[in-house]
C-alpha cells in the first residue's frame, strides 16, 4: 500500500468510528469498542485506554489477562507511561519500552505480556482538560511513525466526549439507581413478597421490548432503569384496599386507580432525564391504546412510548405471578392474552416487539429466583437493596 492509499483507508475507519462511539453508553463496552477499533487504525497489537480517576489521582486500565478474564490496573499520576503522559500533556513515541526508564514493566510481569514499541496520546475533553491516556502498543513490523500520532490524537479527540458522556451517564445512574430501587422497594414490598424478582422482571421484560421495538440504546436504558418505579405510587393506598384478598369493589378499584397520579405526583418535576422518563410511565402505564384505559383516558400516541412498553411488561409479569386477588398464570396463556389485546390495550407495535423477543422473556420468568444473568448489573443492584 502507498502511503496515500495507507492513509484514505485510516480515514474511511476513521469515519466509522466517530458513528461507533457517539452510539454506546456504557463505559466498559465503548472502551473495549475503541479498544479494537483503534488495533485496526493504527495496525497494533494492543491498545490500551487509561482513565484518570480524580478521586484517587490514578489512571486506571482494563487489561486482559486471558480470553474473558480482565485485570485492572492502577498508576499513579505522573508514574510509568501513561502517567507521564497524563501529568505532561504530552505525546510519548518510543521504540523500545524496557529502555525508557518512564516505563513500569509490572503490567507486563502480571500479565505475560512483552511491551516493544508504546505510542502513547493524551484524552483531552472539549474544554481541553485530561481525562485519560490512549496507548497504541507493539505496532506491527516497525515503530510507530508521525502518521500514527497524528492519528492517534485525533481519535483521542473523537473518543474523548464518547467516553465523557459514558462517565457522566454511569455516575448519575449510579446514584439515581440506589435511590430508585429504595423508592421502588418501599413502594412494592406490602403487596408481594418476591418484590425483588418482579421488579427485576418488569425491568428487564421492558428494556428487552424496548430494544425489539428498535428505541435508540439510551432509551432503553431509561426504560429499564425507570420502570421499576411505574408503581411507586402505590404508597399512597391503603392496606384495606391493596392487600384486600379478594376483587376489590368499584369504588374500591377508583381509589386503586389513584396510584397512577400519586406516582406521577412523587416523581414529577424532577431534573434527572431518568426520573422524567419514570414520572411518565407512573402517570401512564394503566392508559389503553383504545382510549379506555385510566387515569386520562390517552389515546394512541398520546400516551409515551415509554407507558405503552411498560404497561405490556407490566400486565405480562402480573398474569404470571401470584396476587393476593388471583393465582399465576401460565405464560402461554398470558402472551396469548397480549396478544388478544393487541390495538385494544396496548400499541400494535409494542406487542409485535413483545412477540418478536418473547423467547427471552420467558427465559427470564423461568429463571426466576434471581439467578439469571441476561443482565447482570441490574440484578447486582436490586439484591443489593433487597435481599
Ligand atoms: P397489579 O396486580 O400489578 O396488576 C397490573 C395489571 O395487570 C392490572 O391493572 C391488569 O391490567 C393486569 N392484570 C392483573 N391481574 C389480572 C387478571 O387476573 N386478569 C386480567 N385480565 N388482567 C390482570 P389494573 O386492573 O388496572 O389493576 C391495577 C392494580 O390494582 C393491580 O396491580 C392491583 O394492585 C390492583 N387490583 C386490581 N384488581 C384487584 C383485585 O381484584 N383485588 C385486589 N386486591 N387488587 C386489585
Ligand atoms: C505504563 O508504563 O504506562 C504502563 C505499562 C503499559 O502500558 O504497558
Ligand atoms: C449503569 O450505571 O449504567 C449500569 C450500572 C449497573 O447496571 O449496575
Ligand atoms: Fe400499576
Amino acid at each position: 500500500m502507498t502511503r496515500a492509499e495507507e492513509l484514505e483507508d485510516r480515514l474511511r475507519l476513521l469515519v466509522n468510528f466517530g458513528g461507533v462511539v457517539s452510539k454506546e453508553t456504557n463505559l466498559g463496552k465503548l472502551l473495549e469498542i475503541i479498544a479494537g477499533q483503534v488495533k485496526t487504525i493504527i495496525n497494533c497489537d494492543r491498545c490500551s485506554v487509561f482513565i484518570l480517576d480524580r478521586h484517587t489521582n490514578e489512571l486506571w486500565s482494563k487489561v486482559a489477562l486471558g480470553l474473558r478474564q480482565h485485570a485492572e490496573i492502577r498508576t499513579p499520576f505522573g508514574k510509568g507511561i501513561a502517567g507521564h503522559v497524563a501529568a505532561f500533556g504530552t505525546t510519548i513515541n518510543i521504540k523500545d519500552a524496557y529502555e525508557d526508564d518512564r516505563f513500569n514493566p509490572d503490567p507486563d510481569r502480571m500479565t505475560g505480556y512483552r511491551t516493544r514499541s508504546i505510542l502513547a496520546v493524551p484524552l483531552k475533553n472539549v474544554s481541553g482538560h485530561i481525562i485519560g491516556v490512549f496507548e497504541a502498543v507493539n505496532k506491527a513490523g516497525s515503530p510507530f511513525n508521525v502518521d500514527d500520532e497524528g492519528i492517534l490524537q485525533l481519535i483521542s479527540s473523537l473518543a474523548a466526549s464518547g467516553i465523557e458522556n459514558a462517565q457522566l451517564y454511569e455516575s448519575l445512574s449510579k446514584s439515581q439507581l440506589e435511590t430508585i430501587y429504595r423508592l421502588a422497594v418501599t413502594a412494592e414490598y406490602r403487596d408481594q413478597h418476591d418484590t425483588a424478582i418482579h421488579l427485576r422482571h418488569i425491568s428487564e421484560y421492558s428494556a428487552l421490548i424496548a430494544q425489539g421495538l428498535g428505541l435508540p440504546d439510551r432509551e432503553v436504558e431509561n426504560i429499564r432503569y425507570s420502570s421499576p418505579l411505574h408503581d411507586i405510587g402505590k404508597v399512597g393506598i391503603a392496606d384495606a384496599i391493596l392487600l384486600k384478598p379478594g376483587k376489590l369493589t368499584p369504588e374500591e378499584f377508583e381509589e386503586m386507580k389513584k396510584h397512577t397520579i400519586y406516582g406521577a405526583k412523587i416523581l414529577s418535576n424532577a431534573e434527572s432525564a431518568l426520573l422524567q422518563v419514570a414520572c411518565k410511565v407512573a402517570a401512564s402505564h394503566h392508559e389503553k391504546f383504545d382510549g379506555t384505559g385510566y387515569p386520562a383516558r390517552l389515546k394512541g400516541e398520546q400516551i409515551p412510548v415509554y407507558a405503552r412498553v411498560v404497561s405490556v411488561a407490566d400486565v405480562f409479569d402480573a398474569l404470571c405471578m401470584q396476587r393476593v386477588y388471583k393465582p399465576k398464570w401460565d405464560p402461554e396463556k398470558a402472551r396469548h392474552y397480549i396478544l388478544e389485546e393487541r390495538g385494544k390495550s396496548f400499541d400494535p407495535a409494542v406487542v409485535d416487539a413483545f412477540e418478536k423477543v418473547y423467547g427471552d422473556i420467558l427465559k427470564m420468568h423461568l429463571a426466576g429466583d434471581g439467578k439469571s444473568t441476561i443482565i447482570p448489573g441490574i440484578t447486582k443492584e436490586i439484591n443489593r437493596y433487597t435481599y
